[in-house]
Protein backbone atom coordinates (compact mmCIF):
# COMPACT_ATOMS: atom_id res chain seq x y z
CA UNK A 1 0.00 0.00 0.00
CA UNK A 2 1.39 3.37 -0.84
CA UNK A 3 2.72 6.08 2.12
CA UNK A 4 0.58 9.09 1.47
CA UNK A 5 -0.12 12.43 2.85
CA UNK A 6 -3.27 14.17 3.77
CA UNK A 7 -4.29 17.75 5.32
CA UNK A 8 -6.41 17.69 8.25
CA UNK A 9 -7.78 20.63 10.15
CA UNK A 10 -9.01 20.47 13.74
CA UNK A 11 -12.04 23.23 13.47
CA UNK A 12 -12.59 25.85 15.98
CA UNK A 13 -15.65 23.58 17.70
CA UNK A 14 -13.04 21.01 18.57
CA UNK A 15 -10.19 23.55 19.55
CA UNK A 16 -12.41 24.60 22.20
CA UNK A 17 -13.38 21.85 23.60
CA UNK A 18 -9.90 21.24 24.30
CA UNK A 19 -9.42 17.65 22.68
CA UNK A 20 -6.22 18.38 20.26
CA UNK A 21 -4.16 16.11 21.73
CA UNK A 22 -7.21 13.31 22.41
CA UNK A 23 -7.50 13.90 18.02
CA UNK A 24 -3.67 13.73 17.86
CA UNK A 25 -3.82 10.34 19.65
CA UNK A 26 -6.06 9.05 17.32
CA UNK A 27 -4.33 9.66 14.51
CA UNK A 28 -1.07 8.39 16.42
CA UNK A 29 -2.50 5.14 17.13
CA UNK A 30 -3.62 4.35 13.83
CA UNK A 31 -0.24 4.59 12.21
CA UNK A 32 -0.50 8.01 10.76
CA UNK A 33 2.85 10.60 11.70
CA UNK A 34 2.59 14.46 12.07
CA UNK A 35 4.88 15.73 9.81
CA UNK A 36 3.96 19.45 10.13
CA UNK A 37 2.14 21.31 12.38
CA UNK A 38 0.22 24.78 13.59
CA UNK A 39 -1.93 26.21 15.58
CA UNK A 40 -3.52 29.18 13.62
CA UNK A 41 -5.99 31.75 13.53
CA UNK A 42 -7.39 31.74 9.76
CA UNK A 43 -8.39 34.80 8.45
CA UNK A 44 -11.70 35.49 5.99
CA UNK A 45 -9.32 35.31 2.68
CA UNK A 46 -7.78 32.23 3.84
CA UNK A 47 -11.19 30.17 4.67
CA UNK A 48 -12.74 31.77 1.31
CA UNK A 49 -9.42 30.56 -0.65
CA UNK A 50 -9.29 27.25 0.71
CA UNK A 51 -12.71 26.17 0.73
CA UNK A 52 -13.39 28.13 -2.88
CA UNK A 53 -14.33 24.70 -4.49
CA UNK A 54 -17.92 24.99 -2.58
CA UNK A 55 -18.56 28.84 -3.22
CA UNK A 56 -21.40 28.27 -5.26
CA UNK A 57 -23.25 25.92 -2.04
CA UNK A 58 -25.60 27.86 0.26
CA UNK A 59 -23.51 26.52 3.30
CA UNK A 60 -20.37 28.55 1.95
CA UNK A 61 -21.05 31.59 3.88
CA UNK A 62 -21.60 29.76 7.46
CA UNK A 63 -18.45 27.34 6.53
CA UNK A 64 -16.29 30.34 6.05
CA UNK A 65 -17.93 32.49 9.31
CA UNK A 66 -17.59 29.08 11.60
CA UNK A 67 -13.99 28.49 10.52
CA UNK A 68 -12.94 32.15 10.70
CA UNK A 69 -14.51 32.02 14.84
CA UNK A 70 -11.71 30.72 16.44
CA UNK A 71 -8.71 28.67 16.14
CA UNK A 72 -7.43 26.09 14.26
CA UNK A 73 -4.77 23.33 14.31
CA UNK A 74 -3.43 22.11 10.65
CA UNK A 75 -1.74 19.50 10.34
CA UNK A 76 -0.02 16.97 7.48
CA UNK A 77 -0.29 13.16 8.54
CA UNK A 78 1.70 10.83 6.91
CA UNK A 79 1.54 7.11 6.40
CA UNK A 80 0.13 3.94 4.40
CA UNK A 81 -3.08 4.82 2.72
CA UNK A 82 -3.29 7.90 4.73
CA UNK A 83 -6.36 9.75 2.88
CA UNK A 84 -8.82 6.98 3.75
CA UNK A 85 -7.30 6.27 6.74
CA UNK A 86 -8.04 9.52 8.06
CA UNK A 87 -11.19 10.02 6.87
CA UNK A 88 -12.33 6.63 8.16
CA UNK A 89 -10.95 7.86 11.66
CA UNK A 90 -13.19 11.10 11.26
CA UNK A 91 -16.68 9.43 10.50
CA UNK A 92 -19.42 10.54 8.58
CA UNK A 93 -19.76 14.67 7.75
CA UNK A 94 -22.52 14.80 9.31
CA UNK A 95 -21.75 14.21 12.66
CA UNK A 96 -25.00 12.16 13.17
CA UNK A 97 -24.19 9.77 10.85
CA UNK A 98 -21.36 9.31 12.21
CA UNK A 99 -20.19 5.40 13.34
CA UNK A 100 -19.83 5.01 17.00
CA UNK A 101 -16.20 5.84 17.96
CA UNK A 102 -15.13 7.94 15.30
CA UNK A 103 -13.99 11.32 16.16
CA UNK A 104 -16.73 13.47 14.81
CA UNK A 105 -19.32 11.09 16.66
CA UNK A 106 -17.12 11.27 19.74
CA UNK A 107 -16.56 15.31 19.56
CA UNK A 108 -18.53 16.69 16.85
CA UNK A 109 -21.92 18.88 17.17
CA UNK A 110 -23.09 19.57 13.33
CA UNK A 111 -22.48 19.14 10.16
CA UNK A 112 -20.18 22.43 9.96
CA UNK A 113 -18.90 22.72 13.33
CA UNK A 114 -17.91 18.76 12.80
CA UNK A 115 -14.41 18.66 14.37
CA UNK A 116 -11.97 17.84 11.72
CA UNK A 117 -11.54 18.35 8.13
CA UNK A 118 -10.16 15.66 5.96
CA UNK A 119 -8.96 16.12 2.09
CA UNK A 120 -10.69 13.61 0.41
CA UNK A 121 -8.12 12.35 -2.61
CA UNK A 122 -4.43 11.92 -2.61
CA UNK A 123 -4.30 15.09 -5.26
CA UNK A 124 -6.65 17.27 -3.18
CA UNK A 125 -4.61 16.69 -0.18
CA UNK A 126 -1.11 18.15 -2.09
CA UNK A 127 -3.06 20.95 -3.39
CA UNK A 128 -4.35 21.40 0.43
CA UNK A 129 -0.76 20.95 2.00
CA UNK A 130 0.87 23.43 -0.10
CA UNK A 131 -2.10 25.92 0.53
CA UNK A 132 -1.43 26.15 4.61
CA UNK A 133 2.63 25.08 4.69
CA UNK A 134 5.57 25.69 2.33
CA UNK A 135 7.32 22.74 1.60
CA UNK A 136 10.21 23.63 4.09
CA UNK A 137 8.02 23.68 7.02
CA UNK A 138 7.02 20.13 6.12
CA UNK A 139 9.31 17.45 7.46
CA UNK A 140 10.52 14.54 5.18
CA UNK A 141 12.79 11.62 6.18
S1 LIG B 1 -19.42 17.47 -0.75
O1 LIG B 1 -20.76 17.56 -1.21
O2 LIG B 1 -19.01 16.08 -0.53
O3 LIG B 1 -18.46 18.19 -1.58
O4 LIG B 1 -19.42 18.21 0.57
P1 LIG B 1 -19.01 17.67 1.95
O5 LIG B 1 -17.68 17.00 1.86
O6 LIG B 1 -20.13 16.89 2.52
O7 LIG B 1 -18.85 18.99 2.75
C1 LIG B 1 -17.84 19.92 2.42
C2 LIG B 1 -17.60 20.82 3.60
O8 LIG B 1 -18.73 21.64 3.82
C3 LIG B 1 -19.24 21.44 5.12
N1 LIG B 1 -20.68 21.38 5.01
C4 LIG B 1 -21.48 22.26 5.58
N2 LIG B 1 -21.22 23.34 6.30
C5 LIG B 1 -22.31 24.04 6.74
N3 LIG B 1 -23.58 23.71 6.51
C6 LIG B 1 -23.86 22.62 5.76
N4 LIG B 1 -25.14 22.31 5.51
C7 LIG B 1 -22.79 21.84 5.26
N5 LIG B 1 -22.71 20.74 4.50
C8 LIG B 1 -21.40 20.48 4.36
C9 LIG B 1 -18.66 20.17 5.65
O9 LIG B 1 -18.43 20.27 7.03
C10 LIG B 1 -17.37 20.06 4.89
O10 LIG B 1 -16.33 20.70 5.57
P2 LIG B 1 -14.86 20.08 5.52
O11 LIG B 1 -14.04 21.06 6.26
O12 LIG B 1 -14.46 19.93 4.08
O13 LIG B 1 -14.95 18.77 6.22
Amino acid sequence: MAVERTLSIIKPDAVAKNVIGKIYTRFEDAGLKIIASKLVQLSQADAEGFYAVHKARPFFADLVKFMVSGPVVIQVLEGENAVLKHRDLLGATNPKEAAAGTIRADFADSIDANAVHGSDSAENAANEIAYFFASSNVYSR
